[in-house]
């Protein structure tokens, strides 16, 4: 299929939930203590949810394919998406499943998640249907260690995916069992792979980022390490581009919650990737995309819009446009 006739720029597997945010004064005391909390708001979750929300406002043709609950979240979650502009013609009703909850306790510095995971592990192997990848450009995997159900799939989907020339990207976010175990193996089915630092030296089995970035670019694969402030280290074959993010301009505003940086960071890296955009703005792209989400709770509330970052003077220059939006 001609690439112009996909329906998709890009498309991800939902590891679906509804994220209630709680601020100020949230370590719990047992023994039946009600305490008054600062501040609550509930915000669309997943980390592939942010991802298409972000393509789908910088001008991607995103979707996501998954389930929600017959609850009140599963409502929330189809209109946050339907509003943010991500197609959810895959996304379906489940019959038993309640709509994924985490429960994040956000302090100043640090966070704690209480999980509920229903419908975020939800898609199984026998859901991913070769008419997906037939209608995408691009095939990203938003959340590795989260969808456990999918574990053993990822390799012959990513092998297809090769063959039909859809390109593929991977961020595995954090893996909770802290086994990290899978991953290199699909490296060398991956165009792009965006772990965070300590992600990347944690599959890699290294101390330091170089070498980390060194051993999983092995492969082939074009490796992008997001380092929180410190920036992006990305290596493809012998080439490697350093991006100090406490020099960017413009600098960094108040943090209000870091929840979906690097998600948001994906999204806007692989929209410039994906319209041919240089390496460096690519990276320039996705720490946009970042630091406009640090600034409010949730991943998706501080997206930035690609009219509005033009209008802030954000040069950006697609070579390769081989679409409309
Ligand atoms: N404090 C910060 N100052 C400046 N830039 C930041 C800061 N935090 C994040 N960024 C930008 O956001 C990008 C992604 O952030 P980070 O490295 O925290 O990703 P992550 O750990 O994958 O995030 P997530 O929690 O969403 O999984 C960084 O590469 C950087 O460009
Ligand atoms: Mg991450």
């Amino acid at each position: 299929m001609a690439k112009q006739q996909k329906t998709f720029d890009v498309l991800s597997v939902s590891d679906m939930c509804v994220d209630m945010i709680l601020t100020g004064n949230v370590r719990p005391q047992f023994h039946q203590v009600e305490q008054i909390i600062g501040d609550c708001s509930i915000e669309l979750g997943g980390s592939a949810n942010i991802f298409a929300s972000q393509m789908a406002k910088l001008g991607s043709r995103s979707g996501v394919l998954g389930w929600v609950g017959q609850d009140i979240l599963g409502d929330f979650a189809l209109r946050e998406l339907d509003g943010a502009g991500v197609d959810t013609s895959n996304v379906r009703r489940h019959p038993t499943l309640k709509t994924g909850i985490g429960f994040a306790l956000s302090e100043p510095d640090d966070r704690a998640i209480l999980a509920y995971i229903g419908t975020i592990d939800a898609t199984m192997p026998q859901h991913l249907e070769e008419r997906l990848l037939l209608d995408c450009r691009h095939w990203h995997i938003a959340t590795y260690f989260l969808l456990g159900n999918l574990r053993d799939t990822w390799l012959p989907w990513l092998r297809r995916a090769k063959q039909l020339g859809v390109t593929t990207s991977l961020d595995t976010n954090w893996d909770p069992a802290t086994c990290w175990t899978g991953v290199q193996e699909l490296l060398p089915y991956v165009d792009i792979f965006i772990p965070n630092e300590a992600e990347a030296l944690a599959i890699a089995g290294t101390s330091e980022v170089q070498s980390a970035a060194d051993k999983l670019a092995e492969s082939g694969t074009f490796v992008v390490v997001k380092r929180a402030e410190k920036g992006v280290f990305a290596k493809k074959a012998k080439q490697t581009w350093e991006f100090d993010a406490r020099r960017a301009e413009p600098p960094v505003g108040e943090i209000v919650d870091s929840t979906g940086a690097g998600d948001n960071f994906d999204a806007g890296f692989l929209h410039g990737w994906l319209n041919g955009a240089r390496v460096e703005e690519c990276i320039a792209l996705g720490h946009r995309c970042a630091v406009s989400s640090l600034s409010a709770a949730g991943g998706i509330r501080g997206q930035v819009r690609m009219e509005v970052l033009r209008s802030q003077g954000f040069q950006w220059t697609p070579r390769a446009m081989e679409y409309g939006t």
